[in-house]
């Protein structure tokens, strides 16, 4: 059964946990829907696990609205929020509901999500009202990776814990239908679950979280050069996987045991008698 916005808020309400993975592709998007996780984001993080950059931040529009696309032409039954990308939510309200507009018209997703707290009430506020749920994004917010001298886990003093508690109320109050927290101390993460009536769904923020969500790549085991942060598990070893599947192949294209007979199509003999006595060895 897809979720919704109020099936999502009575799974807190109820204690069972959400689950949400990252995918941006249609091929995984049906991989996730068919194991029946509850939700999808298409991830800004799609420009560093697809797209190779070094952060989120030259991610584009339309590479968001391609990938989402994507996502929501495989995964028909799940949840999809596609994510706002560096400076299309910034800069001015009105630019925010059209990009937000644009995720559900083109992407066909259900929900967008942006980062930051009480400075981008208005921007949650106003998509909001324009009947696009908004799911929030705070403690590591990766857009801000250069203000944050790197990726750090937010939160640990008395003023930044503070910040984050009254930054989550200020989204809820703002419309936010669900939030993200990144690599944000458990206790306070908890703590922050508590004082909502909204979902929180944690990354590197403990099981205190109302659920979870996982960079797909990371999850799997693909991450190129073997990263994994703290946080992470890794639920398979699909790159050593897929290495030892591409070996394989090179091998055996190189040897000639691939393709086999049973890869093959076939053609009726005499046909083919008469043409070899026609073409063979006729080059020119
Ligand atoms: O872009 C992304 O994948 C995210 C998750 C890490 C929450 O924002």
């Amino acid at each position: 059964m897809k979720q919704t916005v109020p099936s999502l808020l009575k799974m807190k309400q109820d204690g069972t946990k959400i689950s949400m993975v990252t995918a941006y592709d249609y091929t995984t998007a049906s991989i996730v829907e068919s194991a029946g996780i509850d939700m999808i984001l298409v991830g800004d993080s799609l420009g560093m696990t697809m797209m190779g950059y070094e952060d989120t931040l030259p991610v584009t529009m339309d590479d968001m609205i391609h990938h989402t696309r994507c996502v929501t032409r495989g995964a028909k039954n799940t949840f999809v929020v596609g994510d706002m990308p560096f400076l299309s939510y910034q800069a001015s309200v009105e630019e925010a509901v059209h990009n937000a507009g644009r995720f559900m018209k083109e992407g066909r997703a259900q929900a967008v999500k942006l980062e930051g707290g009480a400075r981008v009430r208005p921007q949650i506020k106003a998509i909001t009202e324009a009947s696009i749920p908004v799911c929030a994004h705070l403690g590591l917010t990766p857009q801000s990776v250069n203000a944050f001298g790197g990726f750090k886990v937010q939160g640990k003093n008395e003023k930044t814990a503070r910040q984050l508690i009254e930054d989550a109320r200020a989204i809820e109050a703002a419309g936010a239908f669900m939030v993200v927290l990144e690599c944000v101390p458990a206790r306070l993460a908890a703590l922050i679950s508590e004082n909502l009536s909204i979902p929180t769904i944690g990354i590197g923020a403990g099981s205190g979280c109302d659920g979870q969500v996982l960079v797909c790549q990371d999850l799997l085991g693909m991450t190129p050069g073997g990263f994994k942060p703290k946080f992470v598990r890794r639920f398979a070893e699909l790159g050593e996987a897929m290495k030892n599947a591409f070996r394989s192949y090179d091998e055996e294209v190189k040897s000639g045991a691939f393709p086999a007979q049973e890869h093959t199509f076939r053609i009726d003999d005499a046909l083919m008698d008469t043409l070899e006595k026609t073409y063979k060895n006729r080059r020119e």
